[in-house]
């Protein structure tokens, strides 16, 4: 069923937070559905702007519908990540998705302002939520790169004025996270005290924290060992998202994570079977694998086992 992320967000607020999936293919969506239903928890579909260009934006649709038909159990939202107005209007014209980020934050504050009002008006006139960014994560993410040196953390003084402003329905904040494999270096971590600072401002509103993924160390040596060549690399701690939850983080976004079992998966199966040509074997061993990861992840948002209890609250 497909629902939007407000009322997942009304579920989840204060107590534990969504998990917001990157898709790009069948392999993951199945694996994503799988993994959410063995653990039974809500979701989020992201869809980045890339990933609908990829092959045609309607075919990861047909899929999620397909999917959707598949575990009729399953109770999600369908998500555009980082979109900018025109391909906002063009979700929020489809009928499809639930909800858009609109990722304007590269602008100055009013710029930022306008852009989101225009896409929050249009979606709201279609029963369609928006995610918005204030402030700005490093890293690489589809069309939107930021050095370090320029990332900026959210101004907790701004929060309330650019949600009052705009009318949107969620908040992506820069609390020291960064998109892609190559986030903190030494003990740096997350900004607890400028969420905190947020919340104080924004109580009881759905907080968004992009650039979650935790890059596993084991994930990347045996990546490494089966003849990749990832860099040193360190993420976000995922004993932390609990903490963050309790901040009024509502939605986690994870990307990376998933990529890097992909690339661990098809980088051992071909290491170890350098006969094998078949799509098949390695797309099955993918999907369980995804599953897994998905559910792993799950466990460590406190989402997993609150499918009854949000269906409850929907019915
Ligand atoms: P990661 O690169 O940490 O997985 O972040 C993904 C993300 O924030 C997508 O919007």
């Amino acid at each position: 069923m497909i629902v939007t992320t407000k009322k997942l967000f009304a579920a989840a607020y204060g107590k534990y937070a969504i998990g917001a999936y990157n898709i790009n293919n069948l392999e993951q969506t199945m694996g994503l559905f799988r993994g959410c239903i063995d653990s039974q928890a809500p979701f989020i579909i992201q869809i980045s702007k890339g990933a609908r260009s990829y092959t045609h934006k309607l075919m990861l649709e047909g899929l999620i519908r397909a999917a959707d038909q598949v575990f009729p159990e399953a109770v999600f939202a369908v998500h555009l990540d980082h979109g900018d107005e025109a391909s906002c209007i063009d979700c929020i014209n489809s009928g499809f998705y639930s909800s858009v980020m609109i990722d304007a934050s590269s602008n100055p504050f009013d710029k930022n302002i306008e852009i989101t009002k225009r896409v929050v008006d249009a979606a709201h006139a279609r029963g369609i939520v928006v995610e918005a960014e204030l402030g700005m994560l490093g890293g690489v993410e589809e069309h939107v790169q930021v050095d370090e040196a320029n990332a900026l953390l959210t101004d907790p003084n701004q929060a309330r004025e650019f949600v009052d402003r705009t009318g949107i329905d969620s908040l992506a904040v820069a609390i020291g996270t960064s998109h892609g494999a190559y986030k903190f270096s030494g003990t740096q971590g997350l900004h607890f005290d400028v969420l905190a600072e947020i919340q104080k401002r924004l109580p009881d509103f759905p907080l968004v924290m992009h650039g979650s993924s935790s890059v596993p160390q084991d994930e990347v040596e045996r990546i490494n060992a089966a003849g990749g060549k990832l860099l040193g690399a360190k993420g976000v701690d995922a004993t932390q998202f609990k903490r963050a939850a309790e901040l009024g983080v509502t939605k986690i976004n994870i990307d990376t994570d998933g990529r890097l079992v992909w690339t661990r998966v098809h980088r051992e199966y071909f290491r170890d079977h350098p006969e094998e040509f078949d799509l098949r074997p390695i797309g099955k061993l993918f999907m369980g694998e995804y599953a897994k990861f998905i559910a792993g992840k799950n466990e460590k948002l406190g989402s997993a086992g609150q499918l009854e209890s949000v269906k409850k609250m929907l019915a």
